[in-house]
């Protein structure tokens, strides 16, 4: 098992590529499903989970060359509508699979992901909104089995999931008639799902806001998509920078998808350089405390709750901080008291109450948002040297993070353990 060792107390400088946004590339690979041609996907990132769902949809007959950057899914071998447990406990994203095979084989067979570190994670909003569009749902030893025709519907959503939007979204794609679906997730990712099944002849409008409106089609060709910059990605290393120190330029990102953490840097402290897909950031000589809570998009993403609240434990003075979209997203806590750091928990929120400096220990990543708040710790602890286990955590969200950083002059490295 690898682990990574970080030295810290290093400012970062120079200037860092932000990859494709994992989260978007995971729902454009299943949309492929619903091509009767091949699709080409450009800025793929080359991490775990993509690789998991290359071989979930392989497992089903799919055609998958994925090279570089480079991902080409031909559909037309498809011979199984059944996702296996095995492959989707390994990923919960592979239930996004749901959708495109009952719309395209009118059934479908897929593990219940079950749960993870960070909570429960149901799929009820998923079902509801596919029984909505006229599918017999049943569960059958751990599976979802579902089957039937679809027609179109108006859906509104408990809550604006992400993936039971991209689930449902996908499969109205090809109901008879039309589907109003409200209350659903404005996340980017969403509207670049959108763009990718508009390019396949998808009659969709609306994403990004919250009603989407998708007029069925008969069929879909394959097209061709370069995928999101990953904005979570982004804001990881513009946080990092913010409690490392130092002066980074984030290339290829977008900062209109992160709205309210440009925000919260700045009102940290950062003095933060929007130009085109570039975003600079200068970090304060010490962060200042602040309040956030996270919230569905455009609010501050659950996504980079930990690596902030890393943030805020070397800040000057009190921050709260309140988790409203998971129910157990505190799992670096524990390890970032190992480090130094003064948290207290009540419910959903942490009071992080900053302390001059850090110092470096061993700690274990619990999920993958935690272990890049963990890096971001020992990126910033003024001593001592941090080993982070389990490393295989950060690995299905991030590529190569401890070379990316070490470019930025971090004295950080990955050893066989
Ligand atoms: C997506 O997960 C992301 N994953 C998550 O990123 C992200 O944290 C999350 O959206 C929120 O932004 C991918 O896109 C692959 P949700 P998803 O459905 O779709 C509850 C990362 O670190 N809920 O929006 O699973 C659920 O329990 C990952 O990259 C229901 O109750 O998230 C949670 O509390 C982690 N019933 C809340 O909604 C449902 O049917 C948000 O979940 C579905 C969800």
């Amino acid at each position: 098992m690898d682990k990574i060792l970080i030295r810290g107390g290093k400012p970062l400088h120079g200037s860092v590529q932000v990859r494709g946004a994992k989260n978007a590339a995971l729902p454009l690979m299943a949309a492929a499903i619903l091509a009767e041609g091949p699709c080409t996907l450009h800025n793929v990132p080359c991490l775990h989970d993509i690789f998991s769902m290359d071989k979930l949809l392989t497992s089903m007959g799919m055609s998958v060359e994925f090279t570089g950057r480079y991902m080409t899914l031909d559909a037309s071998s498809m011979n199984s509508y059944t996702a296996s447990y095995d492959l989707v406990r390994k990923m919960r994203a592979s239930f996004f699979v749901l959708g495109p095979l009952l719309a395209k084989f009118k059934k479908a067979r897929v593990s219940l992901p079950g749960g993870c570190a960070i909570g429960t994670r149901p799929v009820d909003i998923h079902l509801k909104g596919l029984e909505a569009l006229g599918a017999k749902i049943c569960i059958e030893e751990g599976y979802v089995v579902a089957d039937g025709e679809l027609t179109g519907a108006d859906f509104a959503m408990d809550f604006p999931s992400v993936g039971a939007t991209e689930n449902v979204m996908m499969a109205a794609c090809r109901a008879k008639g039309v589907t109003r679906l409200s209350n659903v997730a404005r996340e980017p990712e969403i509207a670049d799902l959108a763009r990718f099944l508009n390019a396949m002849g998808a009659r969709i409008s609306g994403a990004g806001t919250d009603l989407i409106t998708i007029v069925g089609v008969d069929s879909l060709s394959g097209a061709e998509h370069v995928v999101v910059a990953d904005r979570i990605e982004a804001g990881t290393f513009l946080i990092a920078t913010m409690a490392a120190g130092g002066d980074v330029t984030v290339l290829n990102a977008n900062a209109d998808h992160l709205p309210t953490c440009i925000a919260k840097l700045r009102e940290a402290g950062g003095e933060i350089e929007v130009h085109g897909a570039r975003i600079r950031v200068r970090a304060p000589e010490r962060p200042k405390a602040v309040d956030l809570t996270t919230q569905p998009y455009p609010g501050f993403a659950t996504d980079l709750q930990a690596q902030i609240m890393a943030m805020l434990t070397v800040a000057d003075g009190v921050s709260v901080i309140r988790e409203t979209v998971f129910e157990n997203r505190f799992m670096q806590v524990a390890e970032l008291v190992r480090m130094g750091a003064q948290i207290d928990l009540d419910g959903n929120s942490a009071i992080v109450r900053g302390v001059p400096a850090l110092s470096g220990a061993p700690v274990m990543a619990s999920d993958l948002r935690a272990s890049a708040a963990l890096i971001i710790a020992g990126l910033a602890a003024k001593k001592g040297e941090t080993a982070i286990a389990r490393v295989y955590h950060i690995d299905r969200g991030y590529e190569r993070i401890e070379e990316r950083l070490a470019s930025l002059g971090a004295d950080i490295e990955r050893v066989n353990d």
